[in-house]
């Protein structure tokens, strides 16, 4: 919304040199999670563009996903679901299998998390190469949902992972 254009969010990003590995630029949310006010109108803004996809529920991705869903659920109206790393969550649960570079991993949820017709809106913190956003998408698609867009706070768009995802991928600070 106009009232937020002004905020800016990468001030609040700090880019980490050679993390994980040399070479790699971590860009570490930490500290805007640090402070209050930048966390609150980046949260403000996001639920401002998410909120016209009319979403049922949210869902965050483990782990940092989670920091952007628990909030954004509570400022929507909304609740929302996790989706986790395998052998995680209690109960009957769906997966999804997906390739890595390397290796392959899975994504889990509980069945019983939907109900019929539900606008499921994806949150994570970070796009990257985007295999772990369309491995969510396709889980959750398998579970029955209608996933009408996802949101980051960061797009890595060198890595041009928006290619890989078939929804709309809202982001707020975009790196070149
Ligand atoms: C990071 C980030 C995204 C994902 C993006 O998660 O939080 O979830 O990678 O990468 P991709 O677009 O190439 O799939 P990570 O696996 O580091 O785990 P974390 O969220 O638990 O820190
Ligand atoms: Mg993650």
């Amino acid at each position: 919304s106009s009232g937020t254009q002004d905020f800016d969010l990468k001030a609040h990003i700090r880019g980490v040199p050679d993390f994980p590995k040399p070479g790699i630029l971590f860009y570490d949310i930490s500290t805007l999670l640090r402070d209050g006010p930048a966390w609150r109108g980046a949260m403000d803004r996001l639920a401002e563009i998410i909120r016209p996809y009319r979403p049922t529920l949210l869902a965050g991705i483990e782990s940092r996903g989670f920091l952007m869903a628990a909030p954004m659920a509570l400022e929507l109206g909304l609740g929302f679901i996790m989706l986790r790393k395998p052998r995680k969550l209690p109960g009957a649960t769906i997966g999804y299998d997906y390739d890595l570079e390397y290796g392959k991993d899975r994504i889990e949820m509980q069945a019983d998390a939907l109900r019929p017709g539900e606008r499921v809106v994806l949150l994570d913190d970070l796009l990257a190469t985007g295999g772990t956003m369309a491995a969510a998408i396709q889980l959750l698609r398998k579970a029955g949902a209608e996933v009408p867009a996802a949101a980051t706070l960061i797009e890595l768009r060198f890595l041009n992972g928006r290619a890989r995802v078939d929804v709309p991928v809202e982001t707020l600070a975009t790196y070149d």
